[in-house]
């Protein structure tokens, strides 16, 4: 009697392929799901027996194409691994589904062909030595955090910011003040969260102001060139499928042009293969809330929903035509 489990994942593979063939690209799949998906169950007494037959089935009857992960007869398969693998090799992209809306999974890179595991090592061993970094050493003086980025390290979607602010640095993370607070809003309207999005910054310490106890200052060009390697590894490991430079800073430190932002904004660019959408920053949609400036804004943004091929609604698409609540103060 095979274990409901491997009821389940053979019913979910079959309707994989069936989407597949009916043209589909995505899947809508619950965050909650996802993340049971990447916990360990505990082992299935059923499973060994049941991948064994499949694997010898799929011996005799190689042209079957079902995207089963590899299992050898006689292995004892951890059925997690064999649902993570099995997603990775879906024949359609995987996207979650959260309470707001959309939340692209499973897109990313895999950082040069490493395995998730090893992926997620390489994160790790580039954040300790991010927060270990001192070579900036008026910024590492002042700071109080190193603020690395936050997210998805699969995600398919980064945002890229000039510098972290006051609140970033006593916080240890980006976009968390005023202009994060916008950002985070503006996710939501393309039906994302932090979550499921990568966000990092050009520098990743707070750009010092002397003598001064609060206020910001653009990052020097050497304080850019001394910091983006950094940002290189993180967007190299990542692997997202677009990026997003908000603001001039953020386009200077990717592709070193210092074209202003209104010119370039709504063009895309390309960064080592990955396209590139130039925007305006949050923290200047603040400042001037003049209504052209969000719609362009917004309209970046629909470039880049198309680019990933999430889907749009009406009402997003209209957003301009019924005052997008989340451009503007409150
Ligand atoms: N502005 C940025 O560019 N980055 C942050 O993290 C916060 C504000």
């Amino acid at each position: 009697m095979p274990s409901k489990f491997a009821m389940l994942l053979d019913w979910t593979i079959g309707h994989l392929n069936e989407l597949k063939e009916q043209g589909h690209r995505f899947v809508h799949v619950h965050s909650e799901t996802l993340a049971a998906l990447r916990r360990q169950p505990a082992p299935d007494p059923h499973w060994t027996s049941q991948a064994a037959a499949r694997s010898s089935a799929q011996q005799s009857e190689p042209a079957d194409g079902a995207p089963l992960p590899a299992v050898s007869a006689g292995a004892a398969p951890d059925p997690a691994q064999a649902v993570q693998s099995t997603l990775a090799q879906a024949p359609i992209q995987v996207a979650g589904e959260s309470a707001g809306g959309w939340e692209l999974r499973g897109a990313g890179g895999t950082g040069g062909g490493r395995s998730r595991e090893e992926k997620a090592a390489a994160f790790e061993a580039l954040r300790k030595r991010v927060l270990a970094c001192v070579r900036c050493r008026n910024l590492a003086a002042a700071r109080r955090h190193v603020v690395f980025g936050a997210g998805d390290i699969d995600a398919a979607l980064m945002f890229v910011g000039e510098a972290p602010g006051m609140e970033e640095d006593q916080q240890g993370e980006p976009f968390v003040g005023a202009a994060g607070q916008l950002l985070t809003k503006i996710l939501q309207a393309m039906g994302l969260d932090r979550q499921s999005v990568y966000i990092g910054n050009i520098l990743k310490c707070r750009p010092d102001t002397p003598g001064q106890s609060s206020g910001n200052r653009k990052p020097t060009p050497s304080e850019m060139q001394t910091c983006v390697p950094f940002l290189e590894e993180q967007i190299d490991l990542i692997g997202p499928k677009v990026l997003v430079a908000l603001g001039a800073t953020a386009v200077e430190g990717l592709l070193g042009k210092t074209v202003g932002i209104t010119r370039l904004r709504g063009h895309w660019q390309t960064y080592r293969g990955i396209p590139l959408m130039p925007t305006f920053h949050p923290a200047y949609l603040l400042y001037n809330q003049a209504r052209t400036e969000r719609r362009k804004f917004w309209e970046d943004m629909l470039q880049v929903m198309e680019r990933l091929q999430m889907p749009i609604s009406k009402k997003q698409r209209a957003y301009f035509s019924a005052e997008g609540p989340f451009l503007t103060r409150r």
